[in-house]
């Protein structure tokens, strides 16, 4: 168990936001877990961290940073059944690649992803066809409400797009400490989101098993995401806005390209990319001070910290985005990141 006091954060935000926070305390265990939340100085203010990789730190935090380095990784069969058991520190994308090692079937389409396996029900995390909500079998935690360690089932977390319980009702006050997985030995093959097609289609090849597929959505995932090794940034900085059939259909008259997937009879999603280029962000930088903002020159969806830049630079960008965003299309975008210290 660590506590620091004054310490910096920078390189526990993928945005590589230079902030800093009163306390800082990791736990490796559930133990750990309560002797941190008994202090005080914790219990009164904290917010708990992963890997940073969908956080925006825009000031000095005033409070206590618990961060979750709760190691696991077990699995056991029944059947062709696998239970898949991660601690809620364990790094995702180590589950993704141990879990296809072994010829397990669910979560290769979720590749490279960053982050901890302890966040990934919080806001639900999907890409290429698949989200956790089609696998997740029970998450528990520590219910500061009840003040106990309790286990959700799937239903219990209330999953939507990029959407769950821990972001409604038990917002801030229950801390995942580990996840249960429902993955499979039997083959099942997910490839029918486009941009697998396009790239099996590309390579002249069908995908046979778990594995062609996590190396297709780590190719494609390489070809258009910045890597926050290199620069800074949160992955998808808003939400896709889900919008009524009326609405939508009024910007498709306008818009014939604008691409548009049903989400049920009523609703349909649309790319916020696709937004956001046509009001001209894509590639835009914006400096101050010597230091620089940007939006990602291939994704339009991602922001990138090109030079030192400050989280209030950040949050203002987003704001003028989705002022011009309002403006041009009548869509209010919704943030995806969860923003500390504002
Ligand atoms: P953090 O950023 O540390 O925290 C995120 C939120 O979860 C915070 O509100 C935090 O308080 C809460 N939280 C974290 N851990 C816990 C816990 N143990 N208990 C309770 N609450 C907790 N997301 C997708 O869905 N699909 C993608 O394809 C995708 N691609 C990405 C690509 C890049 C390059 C990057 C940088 C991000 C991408 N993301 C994507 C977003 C991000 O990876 C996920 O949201 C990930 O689950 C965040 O994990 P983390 O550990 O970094 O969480
Ligand atoms: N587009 C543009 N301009 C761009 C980029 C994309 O117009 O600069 C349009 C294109 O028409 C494209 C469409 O937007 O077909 C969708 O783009 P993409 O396939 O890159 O996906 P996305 O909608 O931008 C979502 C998730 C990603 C996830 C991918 C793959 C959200 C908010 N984002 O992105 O998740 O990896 O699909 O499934 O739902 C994240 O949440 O951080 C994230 C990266």
């Amino acid at each position: 168990m660590l506590v620091s006091e004054n310490f910096n954060l920078k390189k526990y935000n993928t945005l590589g936001i230079d902030a800093t926070t009163r306390w800082f305390a990791a736990f490796e265990s559930e133990e750990e877990l309560l002797v941190l939340l008994d202090k005080p100085e914790i219990r009164e203010k904290f917010h708990v961290l992963g890997e940073g990789s969908n956080v925006l730190f825009c000031n000095a935090f005033d409070g206590a940073i618990l961060h979750n380095r709760i190691p696991g990784f077990a699995a056991t069969s029944e059947g062709s059944n696998v239970f898949l058991t991660l601690g809620g520190g364990y790094k995702w994308h180590s589950a993704v690649e141990r879990s296809v090692a072994s010829n397990y079937y669910g979560i290769e389409n979720l590749a490279l992803i960053p982050g901890s396996a302890g966040a990934a029900p919080v806001q639900n995390i999907g890409a290429y066809g698949v989200e956790i909500k089609d696998v997740l079998y029970s998450a528990r935690g520590f219910n500061l409400k009840t003040a106990k360690f309790e286990t959700l089932s799937n239903a219990d977390c209330r999953f939507g797009y990029r959407d769950s319980i821990f972001k409604t009702e038990l917002r801030g006050c229950f801390v995942i400490t580990q996840i249960t997985l429902l993955l499979s030995t039997e083959k099942k093959i997910r490839a029918d989101y486009s941009a697998l097609q396009n790239y099996f289609e590309k390579v002249g090849t069908l995908p046979q098993s778990a594995q062609d597929i996590f190396d297709a959505v780590c190719a494609i995932r390489r070809s258009k995401l910045p890597d926050p090794r290199e620069i800074g940034n949160a992955g998808s900085f808003f939400k896709n806005p889900v919008l009524s059939r009326e609405q939508a259909e009024v910007l498709l008259n306008q818009f014939a390209d604008l691409p548009n997937y049903a989400v049920d009879s009523t609703h349909v999603k649309i790319p916020a990319a696709y937004l956001i280029e046509r009001a001209g962000f894509k590639g835009a930088v914006r400096e101050k001070n010597g230091r620089r903002v940007g939006v990602h020159a291939r994704q339009a969806l991602v922001l990138v910290n090109t030079l030192n830049a400050t989280g209030e630079m950040v949050l203002e960008l987003a704001e003028e985005i989705r002022a011009k965003v309002h403006e041009l299309f009548g869509v209010l975008l919704e943030m995806e990141v969860s923003v500390v210290g504002y």
